[in-house]
């Protein structure tokens, strides 16, 4: 689906977020998303912040599993998708601390492979992911899902490309700053969610919003495997979508 801008899309998008909460909770069900950070989201949560405060929209019935966090990473650092969700979502919504899952960051080297087994068996134990809101990387990343990704592939520590650190550099006031590694849910983490949404905004997505949708389906560019999925949208801007 292509809008004139962003801001059109995230409305578009924030609209059936909030639909599915309330949908659940007017059942009496838990609302199960799988969250993203980078700049693409930042309206949708401002969007959905806004609900919450005019039109009571509540978030008590929300449980959120975030896509990945940088490793290692301190959860205040502000750079860390931790400080992120809180400062763009969690701070401003009803939600219960307990419902929010954040890769941790601090987990040590020898503990990561159990601990993300661990975020697996939540995410099944709450119900699998009724919704999966994600971005793309200019690698054609998910979460951190890199090239080279299995499409099978579970929660687990990656290391990070090139191209995603150099994107990351303004962040971090310079290159060498930029983690070398992360943990992400998989790809096959991902294609279990019952509804995935896509956003991308802006020009310098367009080259991989064509491979993404328009190119053979490859571990090359991870996103691709979207493809397969019974019930995915991409929500894009004019300028994302100029070369499809
Ligand atoms: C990071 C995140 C991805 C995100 C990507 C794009 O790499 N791990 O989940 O999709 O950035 O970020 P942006 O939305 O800022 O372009």
């Amino acid at each position: 689906v292509i809008f004139d801008d962003s801001k059109e899309g995230s409305l578009q998008v924030a609209r059936e977020i909030s639909d599915l909460i309330r949908d659940r909770a007017s059942k009496g069900l838990q609302c199960v998303l799988g969250l993203a950070t980078g700049s693409s989201p930042i309206k949708v949560y401002e969007e959905l912040v806004r609900m919450h405060r005019e039109e009571g929209l509540s978030f008590k019935n929300v449980v959120t599993f975030n896509l990945d966090e940088y490793h290692p990473m301190e959860k205040a650092n502000i750079q860390s998708y931790h400080y992120f969700m809180h400062q763009h979502l969690f701070d401003h919504v009803d939600i219960p601390a307990e419902n929010v899952h954040i890769p941790d960051g601090t987990i040590p080297s020898y503990a990561v492979q159990e601990y993300c087994r661990a975020y697996e068996r939540e995410i099944e134990k709450a119900g699998g992911l009724d919704f999966q809101l994600l971005g793309i990387g200019r690698t054609g990343h998910i979460g951190f899902n890199e090239p080279g990704s299995h499409f099978n592939s579970a929660t687990r520590d990656i290391t990070l490309d090139h191209i995603t650190r150099v994107d990351a550099a303004g962040s971090f006031k310079g290159l060498e700053n930029v983690p070398r590694k992360a943990i992400t849910m998989g790809i096959g983490t991902i294609r279990k969610a019952k509804r995935i949404v896509l956003m991308a905004w802006g020009q310098n997505k367009s080259e991989i919003v064509k491979e993404t949708v328009e190119g053979e389906i490859s571990s090359e560019v991870p996103a691709t495997y979207l493809q397969e999925h019974p019930n995915t949208t991409f929500v894009l801007d004019k300028e994302a979508a100029q070369n499809l």
